[in-house]
Formats: structure tokens, sequence, C-alpha cells
């Protein structure tokens, strides 16, 4: 009897580890992709700097692949000296600010090391071995070989130190305790560096390298699990940033990128546009005009292909976007009595530029039909891009931006245009209430 209730309990232990393991350990960013090779026996030139960037200079090597890592978009404090540090990152546990990676000696990392600057990048652990929290994504630097991250290390120690002591973190008990980051980093810091697919072709590696190793998309658009790290088992599936949802990048025809084609992904991701598809507003913008924009034809192609081959995930509340303008007639569509208040900012604000229809056929760009956010039933993206605007202006020069109404307009009324935008143009209505609005009005 004893013996069988040991074979019952052994069972049941046993299961649970396994269940505990399953939770715990995540497959890899490029589990989908296949059998990976040695870089050390690889004939392709997946790192450093792709063959169609001109200048030889080593500097102009480390800048390129400082812009692919975009380094640059968290340690700048808005105003601030680029790369001085002291941007803030809200999460659930408290506030933390991005240190000083300027050559400083005092405030910044004029004082590290090659040895000491590797450590931080790939290990996520710092000088004196202090212990960095994961929203810097040393995760996916990891994947970055020791040349690419050197050259990274000479292009900063390149540009004037600045003295500048960002704010201390103001996090909140236990996640205050740095040293618990080592169990985070043993779990869900690979350490090593990347290795190519062989039977897939070169073109795709590269890509592979830039999104992963580089650019981290995954950071922003794979969902998270409880303990913080990359659900790779839902990859591409859609996370957030800094309030945004970073859409499901997947090739899931309805509630992915499956149905855009190659140009499309290129156009959106060069020019944050792209006819008929969407903007890039928020991260998504800050990404595009201090990164993907700096990137030659070949490596925007190179990610462009790679994001093609990630297999569908679906994201079940997001519909496939629907394409039909609205009608011309804005008394035909949504119903008059429904949302007046939406109806009437609309109609002030909103459709000079945006028509009824919602195709803008002057200014392309601004079309509202069949894209994303328009079409994502909790309206988080559109209520955002109301509230803030386009951050940023076209590379194309084109003139017509859209501005801000945050200031101007109380969370009920962006609240009421946001939905109206939805039930006129997308898929689905949204709901968003008015204290939704004055969490993501108030979200960093
Ligand atoms: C998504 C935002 C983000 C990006 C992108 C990012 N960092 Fe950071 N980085 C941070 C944050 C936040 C910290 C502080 C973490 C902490 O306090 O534990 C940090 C810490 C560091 C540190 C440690 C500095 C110190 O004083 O301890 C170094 C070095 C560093 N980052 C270099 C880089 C480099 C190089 C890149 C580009 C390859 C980069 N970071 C990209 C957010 C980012
Ligand atoms: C800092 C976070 C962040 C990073 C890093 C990031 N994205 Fe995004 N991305 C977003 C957000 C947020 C959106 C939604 C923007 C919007 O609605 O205007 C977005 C939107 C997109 C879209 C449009 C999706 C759609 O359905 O409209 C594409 C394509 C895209 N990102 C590709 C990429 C690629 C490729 C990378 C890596 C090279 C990347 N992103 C890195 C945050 C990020
Ligand atoms: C001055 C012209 C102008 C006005 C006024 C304007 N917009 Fe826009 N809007 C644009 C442009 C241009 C874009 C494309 C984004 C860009 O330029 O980066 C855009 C983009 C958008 C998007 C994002 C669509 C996507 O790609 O997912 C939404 C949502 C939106 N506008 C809603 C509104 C609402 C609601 C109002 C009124 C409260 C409004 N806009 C007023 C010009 C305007």
């Amino acid at each position: 009897m004893a013996h069988r209730v040991g074979i019952v309990v052994g069972v049941i232990v046993a299961i649970g580890l396994l269940v505990l393991a399953w939770a715990a350990i995540r497959p890899g960013p490029m589990a989908f992709a296949g059998k990976a090779v040695p870089l050390s026996g690889y004939s392709g030139h997946p790192t450093g700097v792709p063959a169609d960037f001109q200048e030889t200079d080593p500097l102009a090597h480390g800048r390129y692949l400082t812009e692919a890592a975009d380094c640059q978009a968290c340690h700048t404090a808005e105003d601030g000296k680029p790369f001085a540090g002291g941007r803030p990152f809200d999460t659930p546990f408290g506030t933390m600010y991005s240190p000083n990676i300027t050559p400083d000696p005092q405030t910044g990392i004029g004082s590290w090391s090659d040895a000491d600057f590797l450590k931080a990048v790939h290990e996520g652990i710092g000088k004196g071995g202090l212990r960095l929290y994961p929203a810097f994504p040393y995760a996916a630097y990891t994947y970055l070989t020791d040349d690419d991250v050197l050259a990274i290390k000479g292009y900063l120690f390149s540009l004037p130190p600045e003295k500048n002591v960002p704010p201390s973190n103001a996090l909140m008990f236990p996640f205050n305790q740095r040293w618990l980051m080592t169990f985070w980093a043993a779990l869900y810091d690979p350490n090593t560096r990347f290795k190519p697919v062989a039977d897939r072709p070169p073109t795709w590696n590269r890509g592979a390298y830039l999104s992963e190793a580089l650019g981290h998309c995954g950071e922003c658009h794979t969902p998270r699990t409880p303990l913080q790290s990359l659900n790779n088992r839902r990859k591409y599936a859609g996370g957030m940033a800094e309030g945004w949802r970073a859409y499901n990048l997947s090739s899931d025809k309805e509630s992915g990128i499956g149905t855009w084609s190659q140009d499309d992904i290129v156009n959106y991701l060069k020019t944050g546009h792209s006819l008929d598809r969407g903007s890039a507003f928020g991260p998504m913008a800050e990404a595009v005009h201090l990164s993907l924009t700096k990137l030659t034809p070949s490596d925007v192609s190179a990610i462009a292909e790679y994001v093609r081959s990630v297999p569908p995930v679906k994201t079940p509340d997001l519909p496939a976007p629907k394409s039909v303008p609205a009608p011309p007639d804005p008394a035909q569509g949504v119903a008059l009595n429904k949302n007046p208040r939406g109806r009437e900012f609309f109609a002030g604000a909103c459709s000079g530029c945006h028509g009824w229809t919602g195709v803008n056929s002057l200014v392309s760009h601004s079309t509202l039909t069949g894209t994303r956010a328009v079409n994502d039933p909790t309206a988080t993206n559109v209520a955002l891009a109301v509230l803030r605007g386009a951050s940023w202006l076209p590379p194309s020069g084109d003139i017509a931006i859209m501005p801000a109404f945050g200031a101007a307009y109380s969370d009920a009324d962006i609240a009421a245009v946001s939905n109206y935008v939805t039930a006129r143009f997308g898929a689905k209505e949204s709901e968003i209430t008015a204290d939704k609005v004055r969490k993501l009005r108030e979200t960093r």
C-alpha cells in the first residue's frame, strides 16, 4: 500500500515538475526555423554591416550597428542629449530610468573596458557585477557577435561625453532587489551568439540577425509570460509597448500581417507608412525614425523576408481589417443618434483631413480604411494617436501630419471620437472608456 502511494506521489511530483519546466523554459526566438549551425562554419555573412553599406571607416560601421540596434531610443530622455540616459520606463512594478551611456568617466561608461561592455550587452551584468533589469533587452543583444558589440562600443566612445546623472529607479519591493535578476538571466538569457539556419537563404539569415539580435522586434511584438520572458510559443503574436499595442507580425492572415506583400512591409519600415496598411505611431514611429530609416535597402528587405517567414499565430480579439470605404454621406454609416459627441468631434476636427469615407486620395498615407489600429476593437492605438498625434515628420517631406488633440480635449471626448472612428471605418466597433483614455494619457 505504502509502495503504491509512493508511486502515485512520485508521478504527481514528476508531472508537476514537467509542467513547471514547460512553463519556465521557453523556446528561443528562432526555434520555428529549423536546425541552426555555428556561425564559424557558415559561408554567408549574416553579421556586421551589409555589402551595400558604402562607408569603410570602422566608426561608421559602429554607428550603423548602433542605429540598427536602436540604442538611442531608450537611452535618451525627452529633450535630453542623445545617449545621456534618463528616459523613464513605467512598469507595473514602478519606474526605472535608462543610464547614461556616453563616454563620460564619472556619470557615463567612459571607464568601462571592452570586457565590461561585452558582459553588460550579452549577460545583463553591469560594471562591478550590478545585475541589470531586462528592460535593457540584453536577452536579444546576447545574439550579437563580440565584433559587433565592440564596434558599437567604439562608436559610443567616439561621441562627446555628457555629464548627466539620471534619476534613481523607483521600484517597489521585491523588484528593487537587483540580485533577483540573477535568476531571471539564468532562465531567459541564453548567453549565446547568433547561429544561422543553413537551409535558409543568406538574405533570410541576415534578416534574422537584424530582427532578433539588433532590431529586437520581439521585445515589443511577442507576448510575455508572467515572468516577463518572451513567449516564443506565440512568437510575434503581439505585445505591448509603452501603452501601445505592438500588433501581431506573424503571417496569420486575419490578425497578423499575412496578407501584406514584401513591398508593403518594406515601405512601412522604410517610411513609416504603407498604402492601405497604415502608419507607424508611438514607439514604432521612433524605431522607424531612429533606426529603420538608417538601414540600407538590402537590410530592410532582409528584415521583411525574415518577418514574413514567421508561422501564423492568431490573436483572438483582432478581426481581419475591413477594406471597404465608409459611405461619403455623413448621415449614412453610423446611425445619427449613436455616439453624437464622437460624430460631432469627428466632423469638426478630423473629417477635413480624413474625409467621411476614410480614404484620402490626396494624402494617401492618412487613409484610415484597412489599417490595423482602426480595426482593433480595443481602440488603444486610435486613442493614443488622437492624444499624441504623429511624433515625427515623414522623410518623404510630406507636410501633412497628424496633430495631437490630447491637450485640447477631455478623456471623454477622445473616447467618443475613437469609438466613432472604429465604428465608422473598422470591422468592429470599440467601447473604449474615458477612464481607459485617462490611463493611456498617463502612460510613458
Ligand atoms: C528598450 C530599451 C533599451 C534599449 C533598446 C537599449 N537599452 Fe541599454 N539599458 C536600458 C535600461 C532601462 C537600462 C538600465 C537597466 C537597469 O537599471 O538595470 C540599460 C542599461 C544599459 C547599460 C548598463 C549601464 C550601466 O551604467 O550600468 C549599458 C552599457 C547599455 N544599456 C547599453 C546599451 C546599448 C549598447 C544598446 C544598444 C545596443 C542599448 N543599451 C539599448 C534600456 C535600453
Ligand atoms: C519599441 C517597441 C517596438 C519595436 C522594437 C518594434 N516595434 Fe513594430 N510596432 C510597435 C508598435 C507599438 C506598433 C503599432 C504602431 C501603430 O499602431 O501605429 C508596431 C507596428 C508594426 C508594424 C505594423 C503592424 C500592423 O499590423 O499595422 C510592423 C510591420 C512592425 N511594427 C514591424 C516591426 C519590425 C520588423 C521590428 C523590428 C525590426 C519592429 N516592428 C520593432 C512597436 C515596436
Ligand atoms: C491635419 C490633418 C489631420 C487631422 C486634422 C487629423 N488627422 Fe488623423 N492622420 C493624419 C495623417 C497625415 C495621418 C497619417 C499618419 C502620419 O502622418 O504619420 C493620420 C493618421 C491617423 C490615424 C492612424 C491610422 C493608422 O494608420 O492606423 C488615426 C486613427 C487618425 N489619424 C485619427 C484621427 C482623428 C480621430 C482625428 C480627429 C480627432 C484626426 N485623425 C485628425 C492627418 C490628420
